[in-house]
């Protein structure tokens, strides 16, 4: 695949492929995975807890998301870029939630948006969709519903949730979504969903059942030491290497060690 499309992901599923996606919300860090070769960015409202320091994902808004997807589109060259539709932006009414997917394409450049939530949103997403914007569902824990959850726990343990989960999947891909997010849900169910759906299902803590992974990319280079949920891999302990290279640095800048003469003009 010389460049990722919706219909990329479809085949990889059809092929068995798993399918990479890892969250960016600048230009430098985009690059950096583009290249490394992962198939969709997501430009996720973590931002709003990563970039901007929020309990929640609530806070972000829908101009600071553009911003954030404006950045990204610019680094990636290969991947399909996916933009979360933030809180507030889409629950109102299916016009409201148009206009912000249609700002969201005209203003950042990003190839589709992603919508936390099944049938309670199922006009929102034809709306998108028949105005020619790819939508990528979102269910199981969605975090803009933190307040209604109120933990962070595991999502459908209980039948009651799990075969409403398993209706909302089936809902999202008859209205055309080209794909959906599972967060933190039981391995056995997520798989079940990916088998009984042609488009791909990506997890986060939903086990190996599924057709692709995706994580926060803070997490998975190990920047923030205190998040630490059983699914996260860390490939990386950048919180001690970027520590280690600052304390160096003001070490350095204190003994005047830095800059030597070469360093100098
Ligand atoms: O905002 C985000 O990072 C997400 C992923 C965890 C799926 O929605
Ligand atoms: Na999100």
């Amino acid at each position: 695949y010389k460049k990722i499309t919706t219909k990329s992901l479809i085949d990889m599923k059809a092929q068995g492929e798993k399918i990479s996606m890892l969250t960016a919300y600048d230009f430098t860090m985009a690059k950096i995975v583009d290249s490394a070769g992962i198939d969709v960015i997501l430009v996720g409202d973590s931002a709003s807890n990563v970039m901007a320091g929020h309990e929640t994902t609530l806070p972000i808004t829908l101009d600071q998301m553009i911003y954030h997807a404006s950045s990204v589109v610019r680094g990636a060259d290969r991947a399909l870029v996916v933009v979360d539709l933030p809180f507030g932006s889409y629950q109102s009414d299916p016009r409201e939630a148009l206009r912000s997917a249609i700002r969201i394409m005209k203003e950042s450049g990003g190839h589709a948006v992603k919508l936390e939530g099944g049938k309670e949103i199922k006009d929102s997403i034809k709306k998108i969709l028949n105005a020619g914007i790819p939508v990528m569902g979102h269910l199981g824990l969605t975090p803009q519903s933190i307040y209604k959850f109120g933990t962070y726990t595991v999502r459908a343990k209980e039948e009651q949730e799990a075969l409403k989960l398993i209706e909302d999947a089936k809902l999202l891909e008859k209205l055309g979504c080209f794909s959906l997010v599972l967060e933190k849900i039981p391995a056995k169910l997520a798989q079940q969903i990916a088998e009984s759906i042609s488009i791909p299902v990506i997890g986060i803590g939903a086990g190996s059942g599924v057709d692709g992974q995706v994580l926060v990319i803070h997490d998975m280079l190990g920047m923030n030491n205190e998040f630490s949920p059983r699914f996260l891999r860390r490939y990386m302990n950048l919180y001690e290497g970027m520590t280690s290279a600052i304390s160096q640095y003001v070490e350095d800048v204190k003994s005047k060690d830095f800059p030597n003469k070469k360093e100098q003009y």
